[in-house]
């Protein structure tokens, strides 16, 4: 019998220890999602909230960069400063000139979309 109750509240102990909330043991994490990346839907809202007020069609800032199309997008990475701009490493004008870096996920969009040939899609 007192075995029994030995038993009893050994299992008591190790059950109210026993802790599974669900944002305790998996934490979320940020996840970067860079599948399925389009120019038109995942790379134009990046570049009309970050980049054309300056680099719209009637702005044109630095030498006539254009980042409201393809065809200057296109041509803007070719000319090799894009990523350099917004990785930010020192070999062109950091971007977006005045405001903070693009976060690290939508810098991968932008590498993502260069590493499978620039689509206009
Ligand atoms: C506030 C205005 C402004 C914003 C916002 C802005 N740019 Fe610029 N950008 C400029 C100006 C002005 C230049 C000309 C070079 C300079 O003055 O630094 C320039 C130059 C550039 C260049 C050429 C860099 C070089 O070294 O020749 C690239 C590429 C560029 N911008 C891309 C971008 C991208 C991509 C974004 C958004 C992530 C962006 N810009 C946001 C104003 C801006």
């Amino acid at each position: 019998m007192r075995s029994l109750f030995l038993l009893f509240f050994t299992l008591l102990l190790f059950s109210a220890c026993y802790y599974d909330k669900a944002e305790l043991v998996y934490p979320a994490v940020a996840t970067c999602d860079t599948t399925n990346i389009k120019f038109s839907t995942s790379l134009m809202p990046i570049l009309n909230a970050s980049c054309n007020s300056c680099h719209g069609g009637t702005a044109a800032a630095g030498a006539g960069i254009v980042l409201d199309n393809y065809a200057g997008v296109r041509a803007s990475v070719l000319g090799g400063k894009f990523m350099n701009s917004i990785i930010q490493n020192g070999q062109a004008s950091a971007m977006p000139k005045g405001g903070g870096k693009l976060s690290a996920c939508d810098i991968s969009k932008f590498q993502v979309w260069i590493n499978a040939g620039m689509l206009n899609n």
